[in-house]
């Protein structure tokens, strides 16, 4: 090298700045540029870090809102099959403001209500078990044989009495026909009867009826009457009977010894006079004395007198037995009302005939009816005043198929103690009465099949009541 040429030029000092600014920039860019990849690595970190947090807090509520809503859910289905297997005390615990809430208090309230029912029925069930009981106690026990038929007329209960009364064992009876019944008892006008019933239209009745059971006469009072639902439908008939037969017999045995009572009484009255008028013409005629005359015409006078009176007493008495056999003919009842209305037209302002609704034709013997309404009118007569009534009304029962007729007085009416006496053989509160009227007429009505009863009068008075089939 030979020569070597120097330029100097002074740079500007801006540019120098601007230079050195860049140098040391660059070796800033430098020194971070080691750094880049941890720096990359931390912000990977942490993005991943974030998002997890994020995932994680999404997983928290999701499950939050979802056990919110199917935890009431499972605790209502587990609550349902406790429910299902006969649990109903079972509540489901929860209280909330929203609708999940209001569900939850209604199926509560749903249970609760529930049992209370279930409750309710039980007792219900309990009870009529506990009368079923009762009543088929008291129907086992009863003295009354009982036997309900249902409305096709199958026998469906037969009580331990109606067997013995029939002599039967219960199961020859029931889920039969009720004709079976007729084989225990013969009664052809009780088989009419029970025949001629039509469930729409029957009531109930009482009945009294002459049966043949095992070969025997025994007489049964029958009350029959249609059990009947709430509708008013039809179920069937109860029939409850007892056998009166003793009881009849016990009764006439009593009143017979009433009448014997009541007829030494009547005959001792007469015999004191005969016998103390027959003494004293003895006694005047052992004596001799000169009056004798006069002593036996006044003592056969006394003698004749109570022997009429003793042959006036037999003869009566004579006659409640010869009351002839009844001889039932069509009758028309008005008939007979209209000839008493002329036989008592001289108490027209105290006597009133009544003919209720129109009255079909009976069977009945005109002259005996007659007889015993007559008997009674006297009575009524007798038992008041000018200023006291006296009704006489005739109805027909459809229902009972009876006729019936009411003797309704207002006059002095019978004492408490006399009611079961009136219908007996001489029994009387009058002075010159026999005592057989009544009698006569009690016969004729149980000769009909029909009953006579009596009863006060309001507010004073006293009511007869015939009740005659028809
Ligand atoms: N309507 C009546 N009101 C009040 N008492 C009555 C009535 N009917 C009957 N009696 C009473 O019943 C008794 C018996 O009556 P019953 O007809 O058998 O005999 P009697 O009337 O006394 O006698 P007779 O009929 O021979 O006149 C009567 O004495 C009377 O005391
Ligand atoms: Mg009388």
């Amino acid at each position: 090298i030979r020569s070597v040429l120097l330029f100097e030029e002074t740079l500007p000092r801006q540019f120098v700045v601007q230079a050195e600014k860049i140098k040391e920039d660059y070796e800033n860019f430098l020194s971070l540029y080691q750094w880049k990849i941890p720096l990359k690595t931390n912000y990977i970190l942490l993005m991943g870090f974030l998002s997890l947090l994020i995932i994680f807090a999404a997983l928290w509520v999701s499950l939050k809102i979802s056990n919110w809503i199917s935890v009431p859910i499972q605790k209502l289905a587990y609550a349902t099959e406790q429910i299902a297997r006969g649990d109903l005390d079972v509540r489901v615990e929860l209280k909330r403001d929203d609708e999940i809430g209001m569900l939850v208090d209604s199926f509560n309230r749903m249970v609760r209500e529930l049992k209370e029912i279930k409750l309710s029925l039980e007792n219900a069930y309990l009870e009529s078990d506990r009368r079923r009981v009762c009543f088929e106690n008291i129907v086992e026990n009863i003295d009354s044989g009982v036997v309900s038929v249902d409305e096709q007329g199958r026998v469906v209960t037969v009580n331990s009495t109606a067997c013995r009364i029939l002599g039967l064992k219960a199961g020859d009876l029931v889920n039969r026909g009720y004709e079976e019944v007729f084989n225990y008892i013969e009664s052809e006008e009780l088989r009419q009867y029970v025949k001629g019933i039509r469930l729409s239209e029957f009531g109930s009745a009482t009945k009294q009826f002459d049966v043949k059971i095992g070969g025997q006469m025994r007489v049964l009072k029958f009350f029959i009457s249609n059990l009947k639902d709430v509708q008013g439908h039809s179920l069937g008939l109860l029939v409850v009977f007892e056998d009166i037969t003793e009881l009849l017999k016990a009764q006439q045995a009593l009143a017979w010894q009433e009448v014997a009572r009541r007829m030494a009484h009547e005959i001792k009255n007469p015999l004191t006079p005969i016998k103390l008028s027959a003494e004293r013409i003895l006694k005047k005629w052992r004596r001799g004395d000169d009056d004798i005359g006069a002593v036996v015409e006044g003592a056969t006078n006394t003698i004749i007198k109570e022997v009429e009176q003793l042959q006036r007493m037999v003869n009566e008495f004579s006659r409640l037995g010869r009351l002839p056999q009844i001889k039932k003919t069509v009758t028309r009842i008005e008939q007979i009302i209209e000839e008493l209305k002329h036989i008592y037209r001289d108490f027209e302002q105290r006597i009133s005939f009544e003919i209720d609704g129109s009255i079909p034709e009976v069977m009945l013997d005109r002259d005996q009816i007659k007889r015993a309404l007559m008997n009674l009118i006297d009575n009524a007569v007798a038992a008041t005043n000018g200023d006291e009534n006296i009704l006489i009304r005739v109805n027909y029962s459809e229902n009972s198929k009876q006729l019936i007729v009411v003797v309704a007085d207002n006059g002095i009416g019978v004492k408490e103690e006399d009611r079961d006496k009136l219908f007996l053989p001489y029994f009387s509160r009058k002075k010159g009465g026999t005592g057989l009227g009544l009698a006569i007429v009690h016969k004729i009505i149980t000769d009909h099949g029909g009953e006579i009863t009596v009863e006060d009068n309001q507010p004073k008075g006293t009511i007869f009541t015939i009740k005659l089939p028809v």
